[in-house]
């Protein structure tokens, strides 16, 4: 399926990848619980319009719909994107119950934010880590591609893994086999900065790593510049780091001058979200960067923080503010 939009997003260097990747990617975790299927298609049909080629997807995401969501979405577009998807977090316990409550609270819940983490606070909500073995790798890789009606993923990636399971040979062996039946692309990471640090050091067969931004600026030093390509996520901070900019942009004139006279928005939140862009953008300047970006002005945000030269400022800028790290 040809895009009908305009392409102007920078990519990353396409490396083993299939295609060169854009440099914003599109985060899932919400397709099919907070936002339901006919707005979430919508939105990765968007944002695929403007380039982005890169979707990362996992079997608990989107109480367990995301996977078969971003299936109807890749038919005729399969060979233009890359994929990710994880193993070793199951959906949660209650999931009937939870698609019920998402289905008829999507309206409150899409605006609310205080009643979005106070849903995530209830356990029963939670994800539940899966121990990891070789017969879940396997297993459910075989899943994960039954529901999003492909042959292969681009990268397979272990998800939020216990660091000591890295390190596992009867792990890598059952992801060399994934690789080898032509079922995955590449392996991978998707978790904290420690386990991506065992990953680093083993190599092969962990090819790319995830991690999110706060893990990746407090350990930059350690993680640029070698050989798996980097992938960001949580730019906007799980601990609520927008609000706190945002907050402090509002409290000082000066603060929000200084940016200003830097090229950025003078609203604060406006401004916060471009700066914390602009922000993951220069700790990972040769991959890729994950955004949810169901709401329209979101992704019109990033497009354009990414389609801007990379700006080393905003490391400074943000620091300066917030402290490091
Ligand atoms: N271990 C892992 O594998 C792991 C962990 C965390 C995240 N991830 C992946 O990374 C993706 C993104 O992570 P995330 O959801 O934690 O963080 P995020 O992308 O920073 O999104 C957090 C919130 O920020 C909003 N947002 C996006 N762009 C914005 C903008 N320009 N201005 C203001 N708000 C904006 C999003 O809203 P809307 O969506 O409503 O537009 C979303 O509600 C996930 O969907 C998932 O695919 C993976």
């Amino acid at each position: 399926m040809r895009r009908s939009g305009i392409d102007r997003l920078p990519r990353a260097p396409q490396g083993a990848f299939d295609v060169a990747p854009g440099r914003l990617g599109f985060g899932c975790a919400s397709l099919g619980s907070r936002i339901g299927a006919a707005d979430g298609l919508r939105a990765l049909g968007a944002a695929y319009d403007q380039g982005v080629n890169w979707f990362d997807v996992a079997p608990a995401y989107g109480a367990g719909d995301a996977e078969s969501l971003l299936g109807r979405f890749i038919k005729g577009r399969r060979d233009h994107l890359l994929l990710t998807t994880k193993v070793g977090i199951a959906p949660p316990r209650r999931l009937g119950a939870i698609k019920l409550v998402f289905a008829l609270g999507r309206p409150v819940i899409g605006v609310a934010s205080g009643l979005r983490r106070a849903f995530r606070q209830v356990s029963a909500t939670r994800n539940v880590h899966a121990p990891l073995s070789p017969d879940l790798i396997e297993q459910s890789i075989g899943a994960s591609l039954r529901r999003l009606g492909t042959d292969r993923v681009d990268i397979y990636a272990l998800h939020d893994p216990d660091p000591a399971d890295v390190g596992r040979d009867d792990v890598a062996r059952a992801l060399e086999r994934v690789i080898a039946r032509g079922q995955a692309r590449q392996v991978g990471i998707a978790g904290t900065a420690d386990a991506c640090r065992i990953a680093r050091k083993l190599g092969a067969p962990y090819g790319v790593l995830q991690m999110g931004v706060a893990d990746m600026a407090a350990a930059r030093a350690e993680f640029s510049g070698g050989a798996q390509p980097i992938v960001l996520h949580s730019m906007f901070g799980v601990d609520g780091l927008k609000r706190r900019v945002e907050r402090l942009l509002a409290q000082d004139r000066a603060r929000i001058q200084r940016l200003v006279a830097a090229g950025y928005a003078d609203e604060p939140g406006r401004a916060a979200a471009e700066l914390l862009a602009d922000y993951a953008f220069a700790l990972n300047p040769q991959g890729v960067v994950l955004a949810s970006m169901f709401d329209a002005r979101h992704l019109a945000v990033n497009l354009d923080r990414a389609s801007r030269p990379t700006t080393m400022q905003a490391i400074a800028l943000l620091e300066d503010m917030i402290g490091r790290g």
